[in-house]
């Protein structure tokens, strides 16, 4: 996820585009850059870190005039390909500077393009995907920058908002998306882009908002429109009536329930690059580096703290049912502190969101010096962890904001998923039918989780009915204990209500002393082989007076008559439902917390990345 902005008009642009991009900063802040046109030419100023940095080093030449210009372009990062720096700030330029691109969104076959580039001559400044673009475009351009554009979309593959400017082609900003969201504010005597309707507000509140493959071209008094043929097409504005604040977050109310929404798409990013469709279905590692070579482990052992911990506990069912191989998952904090047994041919994964916390980076310094190699899954490019780990599978689930985690976990999930079935493979596990089966399935995820958000309703009202219980507890067994542990822990955190997760099985063990009138049982069966026993269990609760809410598949009835509620999810397999069966959960916490009254992005006490023991 990154912001994209652009201006032109008849005001001063590079505090335009500033300020728009102070809005966007949520989006991304590991770097940002502006691109100008004016009498000067094109000028790019960009800069790694917070926006401020590019404010300083611009600052005394906005002063004097020396970016005069009433056109530009502008970018705050948030690094997919290639660390934040210097060179891999957007815009991005051609070979000869002279045209300009910001981009939102992931090039799934950049590295083909880049070869094919290359081969032509190309020199490259970047790591990034982006940078393919302008030099494609730099490649069909013949005098006319819009007809240039139509031809280098039809080699994009990925999803892309872009803003586009070039010096021989003044006056005009040309505006194109595909999956990744822009808007163009249509002012008065000036036209902007925008990732999101607040960098823009200050301007207009009538917006266009641009269809998947749809180009907009913006002169400083009119926008046209095109379909990616060059066919011209008739837009209508809207008026946004939300205030600024609430803009910020996409008109939801908190960052979390945005990005709890942001799921589907946060999924289809992590899990697209690395899928092959050609003739069968297949994945595809080979940009991380994952060769045969990994899956010649004996054992793989996972460590992580919190949330991604959480992910490594189903890691370890998922590389146990699709790779037949053993696994340890360790917190990190304890992992640190054992007397570990290494063997040189373990494998480690470490999993985190921030890649900056202290247990997890300390653990994986341990194992780094027992000789093992390290997979680092984490949402931050450039992190210690990913720049320590030997090598990294990137989230790309854009910043998350709220302090609880939630499209970080389920695209922690995806990766896990991903390693896990290509273990099988290489490890002969899996046949051809079996993998192709699971990939399918996992490509159905995003519009499966969709389709949960969609009744989020029946959560809100299901957390309305149940504020009377003090009590929480979730059980499952297998992938469904893992998923009440995450469960549990999403609802500490933001509703403080005291909630434990344990296996369905240990009921007896212990836990049942603690049901009462005041506990509400939350049953997670997605394994159908322990619907049986979970019936069981779930009897067992309500004979001692807990209400029972079970979370099952939407073709599954088995549970009506035990259940005081049953909320369904669309039927994945049974050993990938983590992903979907956790959202009910993820919601259920969010609600509990805003029926209490309390700001579920900043819960009591916690911080979003403990760096520090
Ligand atoms: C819970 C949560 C924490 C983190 C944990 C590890 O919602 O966010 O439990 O999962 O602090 O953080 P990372 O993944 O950054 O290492």
């Amino acid at each position: 996820m990154c912001g994209i902005v652009g201006y032109i008009g008849n005001e001063e642009a590079a505090p335009v585009l500033i300020k728009g991009l102070t809005k966007l900063e949520y989006r991304g802040y590991d770097s940002a850059g502006v691109a100008i046109l004016g009498k000067n030419g094109l000028l790019i100023r960009k800069s790694k870190g917070m926006l401020k940095n590019l404010e300083e080093k611009i600052g005394s030449e906005i002063q004097s005039g020396a970016l005069a210009s009433t056109m530009g372009i502008g970018h705050t990062r948030w690094a997919t390909h290639g660390e934040p720096s210097d060179i891999n700030s957007h815009p991005h330029t051609d070979v000869a500077g002279k045209i300009a691109v910001v981009h939102n969104g992931i090039i799934e076959n950049y590295a083909k393009l880049k070869a094919w580039l290359e081969a032509h001559g190309v020199k490259f400044r970047s790591q990034t995907d982006t940078e393919v673009i302008a030099h494609l475009i730099d490649f069909h351009f013949n005098g006319d920058l819009l007809q240039a554009v139509i031809e280098a979309l039809k080699r994009l593959e990925g999803s892309y908002a872009l803003g586009i400017i070039c010096e021989s082609d003044p006056d005009r900003i040309i505006a194109v998306r595909k999956e990744s969201p822009l808007v163009i504010g249509a002012g008065k005597g000036e036209n902007l882009i925008a990732s999101d309707v607040p960098a823009i507000l200050e301007h207009t509140r009538d917006v266009y908002y641009l269809g998947d493959r749809e180009i907009a071209v913006l002169y400083r008094d009119h926008v046209d429109f095109f379909n990616e043929e060059g066919q011209s097409i008739r837009k209508e504005t809207s008026h946004v009536t939300w205030d600024a604040g609430a803009a910020e977050k996409g008109g939801f109310e908190h960052f979390m329930l945005k990005e709890i929404h942001e799921q589907p798409k946060a999924l289809t990013d992590t899990l697209r690059a690395r899928i092959k469709n050609e003739g069968k279905k297949a994945i595809n590692l080979e940009e991380i580096g994952f060769d045969a070579s990994w899956a010649e482990a004996n054992r793989v052992v996972i460590t992580a703290c919190g949330t991604a911990w959480h992910a490594g506990v189903i890691g370890k069912y998922a590389f146990e049912h699709f790779a037949r191989i053993p696994v340890d998952v360790d917190i990190a904090s304890e992992y640190r502190y054992r007397n570990p047994i290494y063997n040189p041919k373990d494998i480690f994964i470490i999993i985190s969101q921030s890649g900056e916390t202290a247990d997890t980076l300390a653990a994986m310094r341990m194992a780094k010096k027992s000789g093992a190699r390290i997979i680092a899954i984490t949402n931050v490019v450039g992190s210690t962890l990913a720049r320590e780990a030997d090598l990294v599978m990137y989230t790309w689930a854009g910043p998350e904001i709220a302090v609880a985690s939630t499209k970080a976990f389920t695209t922690q999930l995806m990766c896990l998923y991903l390693i896990a079935i290509q273990f099988g493979v290489l490890r002969g596990t899996l046949n051809d039918a079996e993998l192709g089966a699971a990939v399918e399935a996992l490509e159905n995820i995003p519009a499966e989780a969709e389709k949960i958000l969609s009744d989020k309703e029946n959560i809100q009202r299901f957390a309305y009915l149940q504020t009377n219980k003090t009590k929480v507890f979730y059980m499952g067994r297998l992938f469904d204990y893992a998923v009440s542990l995450e469960s549990a822990l999403k609802l500490k955190e933001i509703s403080y209500t005291h909630s434990e997760a344990f296996a369905a099985g240990e009921l007896k063990h212990g836990p049942i002393a603690l049901v009462d009138e005041s506990t509400l049982l939350v049953a997670i069966c997605t394994q159908d082989n322990l619907f049986d026993k979970m019936d069981s269990n779930i009897k067992e609760v309500k004979a001692r007076g807990a209400s029972t809410l079970v979370i099952t598949w939407d073709d599954v009835s088995y549970f009506d008559k035990t259940a005081d509620e049953v909320f369904r999810i669309p039927r994945t397999m049974a050993s990938l439902s983590p992903m979907l069966a956790v959202i009910p959960a993820q919601l259920y916490a969010y609600y509990v917390s805003i029926l209490k009254g309390l700001d579920p992005d900043k819960p009591r006490n916690l911080a979003k990345s403990v760096t520090v023991e």
